[in-house]
């Protein structure tokens, strides 16, 4: 049986069959920005005609981009200057970053628990770096409760010892129903057990500096806050206290995160398409949506740990680029949407519809080039031809070939990819990956022409959900439901 052709150990050396010009894989240390954690590579092959065939994204049309990337680029950078960008200098904030390790490390004295009380851009984040790298043995166990869903909330608090558990309490409106919700509930429990005097001291609310309900609550109350720095807004602040305190109290290190996400700002600045990442990730996912009907973005890790990270992803591309309309007004209801999937897993259960269904998607695969820890098929059954194959191989090695398998069966098939590495999971790996796709996200909204900081959408929900709660000011609202509700025909309510 012939070996299996060797896989390359990163993307430098895999320059032999890809075109290296579509691999960005600088080292980190340019503009004065020195990363521990090796860099991630984005190979973008697999969008192209060269890889794909007719279907394929040319370089020509890229090239047609360039301009309106770089006016892009420019605006980004007159935008950061002038303040209108703060999620951009989160990573740069080292007093912000020592000041929640100061509060981690007496967190992590005094308790063995940190219940994060948040909803969407104030808890996926955390969920994430949590996921990926995990805790730390000195870490404080953190759970992050993300939903009102009343099962899961009961098993939770049915599992910690509150008088071991510190609360951070994440809004940075002050008022979403759900974080509201849990944090009525919570603050209850805590001040039965503790008394009225005692059960402030386990509480941390991270919300607005300066006004919201949540911040009026916490100041009467004494509680002690952490800000939501102003302009920053939730699926952009995972760098911020909303994310680095839970993070940091479960002894993962911020420094290396945000060590990460400066290296990868260092790569993503530039006006050049085809050399900063970003920018050039947007610009295929744009053109594969809007020229070739590639509306649907799957992104695919081949690693248990990174499968959050799709959530996050999903929320940042989903809310920042699903919009009605765009910045002149007019009609637009754009977006690409994300889906999540998990290699190889889903080779069981997506891929073939990824594979022979409609070309309307991209897959994005993340790949991890040294799976920690790893282990050894062991060499049994060796006369067992169907097995033996796979004696001696590491399971890491065994999925690795699986995504390029993947990879290479869907570029036959005329289907887009792109592929990011990382050398292994770690926190300066995971600070890398929010930066590229913050910025990404950006580009890719500069691109449509909307607002990608804005979520109108999700504004309407929160008014339906007040009003049918009895929120006053909201009554006007109540008619409306029931107008839509009284819609409903019995006779399609089946059961
Ligand atoms: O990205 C966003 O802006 C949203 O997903 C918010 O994070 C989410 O709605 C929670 O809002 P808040 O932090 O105000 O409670």
């Amino acid at each position: 049986m012939a070996p299996p052709p060797a896989e390359p150990k990163s993307a430098t050396a895999s320059a032999c069959w890809c075109r290296s010009q579509l691999i960005c894989a600088e080292p980190a240390d340019i503009a004065g920005i020195v990363s521990t954690t090796p860099p991630i590579s984005l190979d973008v092959n697999g969008f192209f005609d060269h890889l794909i065939g007719e279907r394929g994204i040319t370089r020509a049309d890229v090239d047609s981009e360039a301009a309106r990337v770089g006016v892009i680029m420019d605006r980004l950078v007159a935008g950061r200057s002038a303040g209108e960008l703060p999620f951009y200098d989160l990573p740069y904030d080292q007093t912000a970053i020592d000041g929640v390790n100061e509060l981690a490390e007496d967190l992590r004295e005094r308790f063995d628990t940190l219940l994060v009380l948040g909803i969407g851009g104030s808890a996926l984040g955390t969920k994430t770096v949590l996921d990926a790298v995990g805790r730390s043995d000195d870490g404080l166990r953190v759970e992050v409760l993300d939903n009102v869903d009343p099962a899961t909330m009961s098993s939770v608090l049915g599992s910690i010892d509150l008088a071991r558990t510190a609360v951070n309490v994440i809004s940075k409106s002050g008022q979403t129903a759900e974080t509201m919700s849990q944090f009525l509930i919570v603050r209850d429990r805590l001040r039965g057990e503790l008394g009225a005097d005692a059960y402030g001291s386990h509480i941390i609310a991270t919300t607005d500096p300066d006004s919201g309900t949540l911040r009026e609550i916490a100041d009467k109350e004494g509680f002690r806050t952490l800000p939501v720095p102003p302009g920053v807004g939730g699926r952009f602040s995972v760098l911020s206290a909303v994310g680095l305190l839970p993070i940091a109290a479960a002894g993962i290190d911020i420094n290396e995160l945000c060590e990460g996400a400066r290296a990868m700002d260092a790569r993503t600045r530039g006006r050049d398409v085809w050399a900063n990442p970003a920018a050039l990730h947007a610009t295929l996912l744009h053109l594969a949506a809007t020229e070739r009907g590639r509306n649907i973005h799957v992104v695919m890790p081949y690693c248990d740990a990174l499968l959050r990270f799709g959530e996050w992803y999903g929320q940042l591309w989903a809310e920042s680029l699903g919009k009605r309309h765009d910045l002149t007004g007019a009609l637009a209801e754009v977006g690409q949407t994300p889906v999540r999937a998990l290699g190889a897993t889903d080779q069981h259960s997506q891929v073939q519809l990824y594979i022979e269904g409609p070309h309307d998607k991209v897959i994005t695969f993340i790949r991890v080039a040294r799976h920690q820890p790893d282990l050894t098929i062991p060499p049994s059954y060796q006369d067992v031809d169907g097995i033996s194959y796979l004696c001696g191989h590491t399971l890491g090695e065994l999925l690795n070939m699986e995504q390029r398998a993947t990879e290479l069966a869907l570029a036959g098939a005329g289907r887009m990819t792109s592929l990011i590495e990382l050398e292994r999971v770690d926190a300066g790996a995971i600070g890398q990956l929010f930066h590229l796709f913050e910025v990404q996200t950006l580009v890719a909204g500069g691109l449509l022409g909307i607002d990608p900081l804005d979520q109108p959408g999700v504004e309407d929900g929160k008014r339906l959900t007040y009003a049918m709660a009895g929120r006053s000011g909201y009554e006007e609202l109540v008619s409306e439901v029931n107008a839509q509700l009284a819609k409903k025909r019995e006779d399609l309510v089946l059961g």
